[in-house]
């Protein structure tokens, strides 16, 4: 039996689709489980809390592998951490976790979440329990926020990374479905992906959305703080903030470029591009829907 957590997420959404088709052995552990029913469909649901260790001990029971995500923010640290000691004592065999992206993943990371990820991923290392850890790139879900807003509204689009600097976006359909194969893997896995998409960039986004749109989408880099304000008046915390800019530097070294053979390697497919990515979110780019 798997369990899920973060299910109700990007990724982990994904993550159950695959199960489903896959007609594994699993259950999901919400914190809501009237609010995650609508978003997940007919799946058996377990009331549970990272923030509270008795209900994951509840959730775990009887499981032998763990799906481990939720939302990064402060406690990221604290909450997977108990989830990996509550993993221990249930009797759990495998934990698959999502990571932080590829390069960001550090002891000493400029990024707080790379260093959190870092050390939560020793623990698991420690833990002498299975593992797959699996590193995403900047997801491709993430430019349905501001960028396609821009774009449905007929504006540049502005983003404060240089046009043509190369960043292997991923979508999150492939992250769901390399979770998943770990997941069910007959063999044991103590193993580190990293999870991205083909090299891309901005200009190759813009350029995509031109052919699909059918009118031309131009490109604007814009100073990182601009960025820190628009975001300010969008209602975000300081923290999400500093988290942007942090990862938004070490792209800007070339932390998000490398195109990984990974996905491939797990799912037996190539990892989707930005024109399927595009052409399967059309909605959002013509406004017709919004996150
Ligand atoms: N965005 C990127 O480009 C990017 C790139 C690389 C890595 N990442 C990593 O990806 C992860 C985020 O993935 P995502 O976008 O799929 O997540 P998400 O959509 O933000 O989903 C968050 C999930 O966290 C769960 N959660 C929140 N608080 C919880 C708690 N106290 N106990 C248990 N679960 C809790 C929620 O579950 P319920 O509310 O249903 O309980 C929800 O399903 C982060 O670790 C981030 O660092 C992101």
């Amino acid at each position: 039996m798997i369990v899920i957590t973060g299910a109700t997420g990007n990724i982990g959404q994904h993550v159950v689709a695959e199960l489903k088709k896959a007609n594994a052995d699993f259950r999901v552990m919400a914190r809501n489980p009237d609010a995650a029913r609508p978003k997940l469909g007919d799946v058996s649901i377990v009331q549970g809390d990272m923030d509270n260790p008795a209900s994951m001990l509840k959730a775990f029971a009887g499981c032998d592998a763990l799906f481990l995500l939720c939302v990064h923010g402060p406690t990221m640290e604290a909450r997977q951490l108990r989830a990996v000691e509550a993993a221990k004592q249930a009797g759990i065999k495998r934990i698959v976790k999502v990571s932080g992206s590829p390069n960001t993943v550090e002891q000493h990371s400029p990024a707080d979440t790379g260093r959190e990820h870092w050390a939560i991923e020793q623990a698991i290392k420690q833990s002498g329990l299975e593992y797959a850890m699996l590193r995403p790139n900047f997801f491709m879900q993430n430019l349905l926020d501001l960028p396609a807003k821009m774009v449905s509204k007929g504006q540049t689009l502005k983003m404060p990374f240089p046009k043509d600097l190369p960043i292997s976006f991923v979508d999150t359909r492939d992250i769901g479905a390399c979770a998943a194969r770990c997941l069910m893997a007959g063999q044991p896995l103590h193993d580190t992906y990293e999870i991205t998409g083909a090299a891309s960039s901005f200009a190759e986004l813009a350029f995509v959305l031109s052919q699909i749109l059918g009118r031309k989408v131009k490109f604007k880099a814009i100073p990182l703080g601009l960025l820190g304000i628009v975001l300010r008046l969008k209602g975000l915390d300081r923290w999400s903030i500093e988290h942007r800019k942090q990862i938004i530097r070490m792209f800007h070294q070339g932390s998000g470029s490398k195109a990984s053979p990974d996905v491939e390697k797990i799912t037996g497919h190539a990892p989707r591009n930005l024109k399927n990515f595009v052409n399967d979110t059309l909605a959002y780019w013509e406004g017709a829907e919004q996150i």
